[in-house]
């Protein structure tokens, strides 16, 4: 077991019930970040679903969320917190309702579907001061690596969304080598949102 029992994922307490009680709606950055502005709700894919809890946050605010994670582990510990949160009942299954979980890879399954925004947050490569990354994020990059294909992956999702790709990225990290500039950032103390309009 090891790392790998640091893991679960738990739309019912902790962080992501803390958030979706106290969060602060709309104006988050991710919310902006997908032009969640002027009561727009558009249909996202959270190309790279990990624990669920962007999906979860961006579904609890009102947008029809697909999730496409293509680890088995990662895929089947979110697939068991989603049916807990939908057993549970009230606003927890209004939000997973509006939540799809699909197992596979975005690179594959993209080019056959349809979004206003895509949504890619893929592992990052390991920062110098490890301390500072998460147990939790360490557990994952224990189970799936670093996304090494995520140039790929963000230049699928340009090819199909029919608004926007938003990447989510370290603050202080250099854009990808390669890609297109972004068409604007919202840049917060350690993350940071590289916004590609598309349409
Ligand atoms: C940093 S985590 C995402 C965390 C997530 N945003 C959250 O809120 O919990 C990255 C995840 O994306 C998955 N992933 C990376 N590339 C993928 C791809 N091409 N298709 C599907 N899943 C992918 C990895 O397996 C990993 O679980």
């Amino acid at each position: 077991m090891g790392k790998q029992s640091v893991l679960k994922c738990d739309f019912l307490q902790g962080a992501v019930n803390h958030r979706l009680r106290f969060g602060g709606g709309r104006g988050q950055h991710l919310p902006k970040a997908v032009g969640m502005k002027g009561g727009q709700s558009p249909t996202i894919i959270d190309a790279t679903a990990g624990l669920g809890r962007d999906a979860f946050l961006l579904a609890s605010l009102g947008s029809q969320v697909t999730l496409i994670e293509r680890s088995d582990t990662i895929h089947e510990l979110l697939a068991a917190g989603m049916e807990s949160a939908r057993q549970a009942g009230g606003q927890h299954k209004d939000i997973i309702d509006r939540m799809t979980l699909i197992h596979g890879d975005s690179i594959a399954l993209l080019p056959h579907m349809k979004a206003d925004v895509v949504l890619v947050d893929p592992m990052h490569p390991p920062r110098q001061k490890s301390a500072l990354v998460k147990a939790e994020m360490r557990a994952i990059r224990d189970i799936v690596g670093v996304d090494q294909d995520q140039q790929l992956l963000i230049e699928t999702a340009l090819a199909m969304a029919a608004k926007r790709v938003v990447l989510k990225w370290p603050a202080k990290a250099a854009p990808l080598a390669g890609l297109r500039p972004a068409s604007h950032q919202i840049i917060g103390k350690s993350i940071r949102y590289d916004v590609f309009m598309t349409g």
